[in-house]
């Protein structure tokens, strides 16, 4: 599979913003696969690591909802470290990219938008099937 961590985008997620607070709103032209599946980290301890895998098929948006976290994504050939720390921007993850995920502040909440359901079949979980994945 043929995609780089360039591939992996920053979006800007559109607010509306008064005296009462900010609203962040998600819509297609944000997340631009159909959002099939929405799951969420918190109380994660500071030292953990998370992630450790790439996916076939999905497409995922991280979002640090509250406190930050350093996503380390890799293609088989360059790496990239990106700090997740504000609720109004999305990290899009697309298909073939490993990430690892650590540095979780105190309280912090990665939010994660998906575009399929769950499947165990979907992961890659050892970089060396990876690192033979991308040479496909
Ligand atoms: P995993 O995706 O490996 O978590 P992370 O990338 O954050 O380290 O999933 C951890 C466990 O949770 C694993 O046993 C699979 C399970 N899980 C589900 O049951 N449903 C889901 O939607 C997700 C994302 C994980």
């Amino acid at each position: 599979m043929k995609t780089t961590i360039n591939d992996v985008l920053t979006v800007q997620i559109p607010t509306v913003s008064d005296t009462r607070g900010k609203l962040a709103v998600i819509e297609k032209d944000c997340a631009p696969f159909g959002i099939q599946r929405v799951y969420y980290l918190y109380d994660v301890p500071s030292d953990s690591y998370r992630g450790g895998h790439a996916h076939k098929k999905l497409y995922q948006m991280l979002i640090a909802l509250s406190g930050s976290f350093e996503v380390h994504l890799k293609d088989g050939e360059n790496e990239r470290k990106i700090t997740l720390n504000k609720p109004d921007k999305g990290l899009l993850i697309v298909p073939g990219i490993w990430r690892e995920i650590d540095n979780f502040s105190s309280g912090s909440v990665c939010l994660v938008l998906a575009s399929e359901a769950y499947d165990e079949g979907d992961y890659i979980r050892d970089f060396e099937d990876f690192k033979l994945f991308k040479r496909t």
